[in-house]
């Protein structure tokens, strides 16, 4: 994948501690040195061995007892206040006021725009970090902003802005989508991984917890939960201790922390697995989205399959259908039970489900794309690489069926055809590096 390779790392990663001074503290040679020396040498080494280990001044370590004097430059204002008021405001009576984190996402832009439009309030956060082209980033943000819908720019890691969104505005829900996708990446930026699935979502969680009213929180867990699992399709009840990728185990790491959140202040969580999400202004790390780029290219394209020489398949979910699931776990979540950062009652937990229900081979995508750009593909086809991906996935939908109301109705061609229709109008005007 070597469109990835020279990707600058996401902001807030953590610093690898690779060059810990061990060896000055314990070395003999320093045993033997005059008094003053010694001392001097010591005093050096504790100074070195502080700033080695301070924590950077990224905001992934700023926390509630900060100052919020940088922040104030930057966010505050009563110009900012009244956009973020407005923007949050719905428009309908007995609307929603949702925080959406992810919000210049893929997914995050199509549900912010479609919960706008029903007359629901909206907020966007985002830090637009550089894992794929932020030009992408920022036009979803400027269909956003004709829809009414504000993105203030920041890291769900940082405390301080989170604190200030929820004294201005008293969110009902929090849409949470903010995180580092893709599979492969995390062997490159493991720490980017740990910093938005984990650090940043245990921020969220602390934030919201404390808020009073304590909103709803519905999040974006992943199918690749599910990790080497055998046993299809996918169900809620399967276990799901076998991650094969970093990613993955971040997602399973997620639920985990929501449901203590859920347990010990009465959160109310719904998470949602997606499988395979597809469609217009979606993410160019994704297969569907640079086989279109390569075969207009005339670029060969590399289609794996499993070790037994089967087809690797993937149960493909059209956004359209996802953001449905989306609003209906809104829709159906219960209030947070909590006060002034206590639990009060038991809170609803969920998680669910969010598939087409029918897995295509990768092999039958790069046909249908084929037809659709009526153009060949080159394809050279390899053995999968044991680096994360997994052969197939495959939902059971059942429970989301019955529970939120969640009914795909797209299947892969006619949303494929969407997406090459807006792929085509979006990087022929752009006339990008694309
Ligand atoms: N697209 C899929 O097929 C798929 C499948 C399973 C799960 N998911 C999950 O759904 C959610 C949305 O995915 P997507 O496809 O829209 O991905 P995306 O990368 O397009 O959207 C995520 C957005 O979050 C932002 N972000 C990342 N870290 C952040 C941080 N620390 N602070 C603030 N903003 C941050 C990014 O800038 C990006 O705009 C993610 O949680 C993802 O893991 C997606
Ligand atoms: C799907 O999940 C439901 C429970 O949610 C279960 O009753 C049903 O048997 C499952 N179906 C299959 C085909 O595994």
């Amino acid at each position: 994948m070597s469109h990835l390779d020279d990707l600058p790392s996401t902001p807030g990663k953590y610093k690898t501690d690779k060059a810990l001074p061990y060896g000055i503290l314990h070395h003999h040679r320093y045993l033997r040195l005059s008094k003053p020396t010694l001392w001097a040498s010591l005093f050096l080494a504790l100074f070195l061995f502080y700033l080695l280990l301070s924590p950077p001044p990224t905001p992934s370590r700023r926390n509630l007892n900060d100052s919020p004097s940088s922040l104030s430059a930057k966010y505050g204002g009563s110009q900012w206040e009244k956009q973020v008021r407005k923007s949050a405001h719905p428009r309908s009576p007995g609307g929603l006021t949702v925080l959406v984190t992810g919000a210049a996402g893929f997914v995050g832009t199509h549900v912010s725009i479609a919960l706008r439009r029903r007359g629901d309030g909206v907020l966007g956060l985002d830090n637009f970090n550089k894992y794929y082209d932020p030009k992408l980033k920022r036009a979803r943000q400027g269909l956003l902003e004709r829809s009414g819908v504000f993105v203030v720019e920041g890291d769900i890691n940082d405390a301080v802005l989170l604190k200030k969104l929820f004294d201005v505005v008293l969110f009902t829900h929090v849409m949470h989508l903010a995180a580092q996708a893709g599979v492969r990446y995390a062997m490159q930026n493991p720490g980017s991984y740990v910093n938005s699935n984990i650090a940043g979502f245990v921020n969220l969680l602390e934030v919201s917890k404390s808020a009073n009213p304590q909103p709803a929180v519905v999040w974006a867990s992943s199918s690749s939960v599910y990790g080497l699992n055998t046993k299809v399709p996918f169900s809620e009840k399967d276990r799901t201790d076998h991650p094969a990728s970093l990613y993955a185990a971040t997602k399973k790491a997620g639920e985990g922390i929501a449901h203590t959140y859920n347990h010990i202040y009465g959160l109310s969580l719904t998470g949602l697995r997606f499988f395979t999400v597809y469609g217009p202004w979606g993410r160019p790390d994704m297969a569907y989205f640079f086989f279109t780029k390569d075969i207009l290219k005339g670029k060969t394209i590399t289609v794996f399959e499993s070790p037994d020489k089967g087809s690797v398949a993937r149960d493909f979910t059209y956004i359209d259908d996802i953001v449905k699931g989306c609003l209906g776990a809104l829709d159906t979540a219960e209030k947070s039970t909590g006060s002034g950062g206590k639990k009060k009652g038991p809170a609803m937990f969920r998680i669910y489900n969010l598939g087409n229900t029918s897995p295509v081979p990768v092999t039958k995508l790069v046909k249908i794309l084929e037809k659709l750009l009526k153009m060949k593909a080159k394809k050279k086809v390899m053995p999968l690489p044991r680096n994360g991906d997994v052969e197939f996935t495959h939902a059971n939908i059942t429970l989301a069926q019955s529970e939120i109301g969640y009914k795909p109705a797209v299947d892969l061609e006619t949303g494929l055809k969407k997406f090459v229709k807006w792929y085509m109008g979006f990087y022929s005007k752009k006339k990008s590096s694309w």
